[in-house]
């Protein structure tokens, strides 16, 4: 398998995390553990974005030094991940030295061969995006995402001859269908492509703004966001030494508000950089509030740590994972969330927990009795190898809803199997308390397979259900132990705790 590189975005030190950096950084952090519990290579990476007008901006209205406050807003980031329990190998600052060094190395060979020059420019800005915008990209007059006028600004200025790879790049998406998805976002890059994409402003003069990376060719200029921050992706694996390893294995998560800088700008730098292209562009799309943009005067900001702390941070996970079909909008609904984990994880996952390990607990002190698989046993197995097969099918194709959809059916059909073989009935008959037995052990079984399939969705649940089940961590992680080998004779398990309480009260 080849190694991967997952990257989110290197967010804004312009404010504190919200909703929509956790999703993608969630996503990243799925990928990497379910394709390093299938034995591939990973590397991950997210992180700040510190220089700009934004980030300069914000800093003098808080009174402080850029510096100083994208120290605080970076270390706001880090310590949002750790608490989230949201890994990473690398966390990109873009004021790092050896970043500012990259960046300058990479613009001084573009410079050298000709493909950045100095020339004039009037155009329509917007601060919001950090980019100019051209006239027929605006939706009535205002960039389509802030919905503000963009702002005239006439200088001078390098660029990047971002045209002199118009038709590589139309090329490339040819010859590679599946560079960018899904296939809707990857269409309306073709259709950026119909046009002339013109070239690339990168640079600002200091007299205007100097919170950014000055040009390696002229001191009086300095370039910041994108010509600064998309090459963050390659600083970073050259910072650990691995670059071989990992570039161009690149998947790199966004969501559609920058997918143009990552369609188009990108792989032209790229081209002009003489590296190779990334390997894939994953897009998602928004999270909508239903009280408009997300921001802090409205007062709808949906904060990472603090629904961590109403709902547990997995039933956070669940719910962005189960609700938002990759690609596409969603509606962020606290009372969906409380649905989904009162119907899903507490109903679903928890109750089944409960009811098999506390029966395990009262007939065999915990003791994991004989198998002796009949018909409806044989069904059961099989629920959960098709949930597998669906949910790592689902998974490769970025539908993360799908697969949990998947797994979920196989849990109905585990808790059917409950109703059905009615343990709590036979165990009255001191004569059937062999079948008893070897029920609650293909019950086991399936709390042992869920916990493996569920760990890159639920990673805290899965550890709590390997500890309920006494399983060593080697078992959870071996993903091809077979069904009926996960518990040796006379293996206890422990009693159980309640997995996820149900919330009765939605907040406002
Ligand atoms: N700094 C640039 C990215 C440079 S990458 C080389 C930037 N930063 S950002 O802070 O604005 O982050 C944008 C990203 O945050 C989106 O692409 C997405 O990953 C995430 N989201 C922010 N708000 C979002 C939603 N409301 N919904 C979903 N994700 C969104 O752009």
């Amino acid at each position: 398998m080849e190694p991967l590189y997952l990257t989110t975005p290197i967010y804004y030190a312009n404010g504190e995390p919200h909703l929509g950096h956790t999703y993608t950084t969630v996503v990243v952090d799925l990928l990497a553990r379910f394709w390093r519990a299938r034995g591939r290579r990973v590397f991950t990476v997210t992180g700040t974005d510190e220089h700009g007008d934004k980030n300069a901006r914000a800093a003098a209205a808080a009174g402080v030094s850029p510096k100083e406050w994208v120290d605080r807003i970076s270390a706001e980031f880090r310590s949002t991940w750790d608490a989230a329990g949201l890994r990473y190998d690398h966390f990109v600052r873009t004021t790092d030295e050896y970043h500012v060094a990259f960046v300058r190395r990479v613009l001084a060979a573009i410079h050298e061969k000709g493909d950045i020059y100095f020339g004039s420019y009037r155009g329509l800005y917007c601060f919001g995006c950090e980019r100019f915008y051209q006239e027929r990209e605006l939706v009535d007059g205002v960039c389509p995402d802030h919905r503000v006028a963009p702002t005239e600004i006439a200088e001078e200025n390098y660029f990047f001859r971002m045209s002199a790879y118009q038709e590589r790049l139309a090329a490339l998406l040819d010859e590679r269908p599946d560079l960018i998805t899904p296939e809707g976002y990857r269409r309306e890059v073709l259709a950026l492509l119909r046009e002339p994409i013109g070239d690339l402003c990168i640079s600002r003069p200091k007299s205007r703004l100097d919170w950014g990376i000055t040009l390696p060719f002229d001191e009086r200029y300095v370039t910041y966001v994108w010509f600064d921050a998309l090459l963050s992706y390659v600083s970073a694996l050259e910072h650990h030494g691995l670059r071989d390893v990992y570039w161009p294995a690149a998947h790199h998560l966004i969501a559609k508000d920058i997918l143009k800088p990552h369609a188009v700008y990108w792989p032209t730098m790229l081209m002009a950089a003489g590296l190779p292209i990334y390997r894939r562009l994953c897009v998602h799309g928004y999270w909508q509030m239903q009280t408009g943009k997300m921001s802090k005067s409205v007062g709808n900001v949906v904060r990472p740590l603090e629904m961590k702390s109403r709902y547990g941070m997995d039933a956070f996970r669940y719910y962005l994972l189960r609700d938002m079909a990759f690609g596409q909008d969603a509606e962020f609904s606290e009372a969906a969330l409380v649905t989904r984990l009162n119907a899903d994880l507490a109903n679903g996952l928890g109750n089944l927990a409960s009811r098999v390990l506390r029966m395990q607990q009262s007939y065999f002190q915990g003791t994991v009795q004989p198998r002796a698989p009949e018909p409806v046993d044989e069904a059961l197995r099989a629920a959960f190898v098709t949930a597998r097969r669906e949910l790592e099918a689902n998974v490769e194709d970025l539908a993360f809803h799908r697969a949990l959809e998947a797994l979920w059916r196989a849990l109905d059909h585990a808790n059917k199997y409950v109703t059905d073989t009615a343990p709590f009935t036979l165990a009255k008959d001191p004569a059937r308390r062999p079948r008893v037995g070897a029920i609650l052990h293909e019950l086991c079984e399936t709390l042992r397979v869920t916990a493996q399939l569920v760990e890159p969705f639920l990673p805290e649940t899965a550890l709590r259900l390997a500890a309920m089940l006494a399983l060593p961590p080697e078992k959870l992680r071996d993903l091809d132990l077979p069904w009926g080998h996960g518990f040796a004779e006379g293996h206890r398990t422990a009693p159980p705790e309640p997995l996820f309480p149900r919330v009765e009260a939605v907040p406002e």
